[in-house]
């Protein structure tokens, strides 16, 4: 068998492309088939959207946007502040662990001018999923790499491995593993031992340890559109709690946990995730925006969606509605933002459209009483 070296390769492609560009669309001539597709259209400066805990977030974000970055790059600094935060315990470092002990971490991110994503999921030992995403989508011709594959795809990539699991966040399983039945053999840890930050958690948060109540999840998304109207997103999470090792949740899947249209807006979102990969509700909301809802109205449109598909009996309250929440972030093109959850109440992250970083309040599908 003749051997071909990397010089004859790359001719070799640059031919092939020659005589593919002979018979397919020419850039120029794909350009003019979809002339306004990714353009640019008013809208009225820059905005940034993420969820209550992105409040640093959609500041650092539209500090890049206002020293002219890309949108993807402002949204990435966004989350990537919340990622390396030991004390978020649903993002990245200091996340809660799976049912093993072992953080896995998933993301995705999503270029509006360019109509790319990329996706990692079921990542552990990487402290900024966000960015490895990002360079699936740069650097491969794949949207989505997960487990064992994204590992190795960020270390080759240069990505340093590293321990996700903080002592706080390690001593929080323990407690959930020793509570979790009574006919195991782990006893309750003594809880006195632990962190002050660790014995508080499980103080405040006895929802984490009752397996008759839902698992809070938690996670970031934060969206933004500058000034010319150019959108991103990403969403990026350690996902449910204790979760069975190698579940996948909405936060890295395109349309799910998050979407863009450069044309239209973007949406994304936190929660059960699997309500979200049960309805697309990301793509949903921006479709929605497409046929001239507001925001907030696509918002709450997602939650709608939801809570008429939850159709089985173990997913309702009493009343029939979910016994889960999520919680949706959406901007367009024009700089209008908005969010809605199922439940309230609840509030989310705010900078631009003429003011700084600030906490405004979600709409709600079902309202108390
Ligand atoms: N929405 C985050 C998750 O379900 O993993």
């Amino acid at each position: 068998m003749g051997s071909i070296t990397r010089r004859e390769f790359l001719a070799a492609g640059a031919v092939a492309g020659v005589a593919a560009g002979a018979v397919g669309p020419t850039a120029a001539a794909r350009a003019a088939w979809r002339p306004a597709r990714r353009s640019a259209r008013r809208q009225a400066g820059p905005v940034v959207v993420a969820s209550s805990n992105g409040q640093a977030a959609v500041a650092r974000a539209l500090e890049v946007i206002q020293g002219g970055g890309d949108p993807l790059d402002a949204v990435i600094a966004g989350v990537n502040l919340v990622e390396e935060d030991p004390e978020d315990y649903t993002v990245g470092y200091g996340g809660l662990p799976n049912a093993l002990g072992v953080v896995q971490l998933d993301s995705c991110c999503m270029h509006g001018p360019t109509h790319r994503a990329g996706g990692v999921a079921a990542l552990e030992g990487f402290k900024y999923p966000s960015r490895v995403a990002r360079l699936v989508m740069e650097s491969t011709d794949h949207v989505l790499l997960v487990g064992a594959g994204a590992r190795q795809f960020a270390l080759e990539n240069g990505f340093v491995e590293e321990n996700l699991l903080t002592e706080t966040s390690r001593q929080i399983w323990l407690y959930w593993r020793g509570a979790l039945a009574d006919h195991d053999d782990y006893l309750p840890p003594d809880v006195s031992a632990f962190t002050p930050e660790a014995q508080r958690i499980i103080a405040d948060n006895p929802e984490l340890f009752y397996p008759e109540q839902r698992r809070p999840t938690g996670t970031i998304n934060c969206c933004a559109v500058d000034a010319a109207g150019n959108i991103a997103g990403v969403t990026t999470t350690s996902g449910l709690f204790f979760k069975i090792p190698g579940r996948v949740g909405d936060s890295p899947i395109v349309g799910a946990g998050l979407y863009v249209d450069n044309d239209v807006g973007a949406a994304g979102s936190t929660g059960r995730g699997e309500a979200n990969l049960l309805n697309l509700s990301s793509f949903l909301i921006v479709e929605e925006m497409r046929r001239g809802l507001s925001p907030t109205e696509a918002c709450l449109a997602g939650c709608r969606r939801i809570a008429e598909n939850n159709v089985e009996e173990r997913l309702q309250r009493p009343d029939g509605r979910p016994d889960f929440n999520v919680s949706f972030y959406a901007l367009n093109k024009e700089g209008e933002y908005g969010s809605a959850s199922i439940y309230g109440p609840g509030g989310f992250a705010v900078a631009g459209a003429g003011g700084p970083a600030r906490r405004e309040d979600r709409a709600v599908l079902f309202p108390p009483g």
